[in-house]
């Protein structure tokens, strides 16, 4: 059974169409900033497989495979799909690439010192087609302009005072990443 079929099994429709729409975007950005666009093409496509655990199956499959979810992963699904996420695609689609893995492990908060995989998943997962918000066609021009730092510090901001607004917890990784890719920014404007 090829990655695709084997998905269409795990996710409802709207999901699914989310998951080949962040592939084939993924793909592209991967072609602008010279990634291999097949690593990109399968990161995209798994990144939500885990989406759609409820809170008892985190907690037990996480228990199962001996993963370390961080007291905010415990609390929000939201969050864990992706740690979880990258664990069912080494099992259950038999992913090796630590590169591919992390690619869907750090989708969500993102990180400090992403790699352009990293990076391009991050950005995919919010520019793919389907997706319609407020700044999306802003994110979309620096993604497809070579300002993908740019675009991920928007992103970041974005998030991070969403999440203030709603008065919930906001994940320290994102923080992290934030104030990584800010510095970064400005340091090569010197
Ligand atoms: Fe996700
Ligand atoms: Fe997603």
């Amino acid at each position: 059974m090829n990655l695709e079929e084997k998905l269409r099994k795990m996710l409802p429709d709207k999901r699914f169409n989310h998951s080949i729409n962040v592939a084939n975007c993924a793909k592209k950005i991967a072609k602008i900033y010279n990634v291999d666009e097949e690593k990109a093409y399968i990161s995209g496509l798994i990144h939500d497989c885990a989406k759609y655990f409820t809170k008892e199956e985190t907690i037990k499959y996480a228990k199962e495979k001996k993963i370390d979810l961080d007291e905010f992963e415990i609390e929000s699904t939201a969050l864990s799909h992706a740690t979880i996420g990258a664990s069912v695609a080494k099992e259950e689609f038999e992913i090796d690439d630590v590169e591919i893995l992390n690619a869907i492990k750090y989708h969500t908060t993102g990180k400090e010192d992403m790699t352009m995989l990293e990076k391009i998943i991050f950005m995919a997962d919010l520019i793919e087609e389907g997706r319609n918000f407020e700044s999306v066609d802003i994110l979309r021009n620096l993604t497809y302009n070579n300002k993908i730092d740019e675009a991920l510090l928007m992103s970041f901001n974005n998030t991070i005072k969403l999440v203030i607004d709603k008065n919930k917890i906001i994940h320290p990784k994102t923080i992290n990443a934030r104030n990584y890719i800010l510095k970064e920014i400005l340091s090569n404007k010197k």
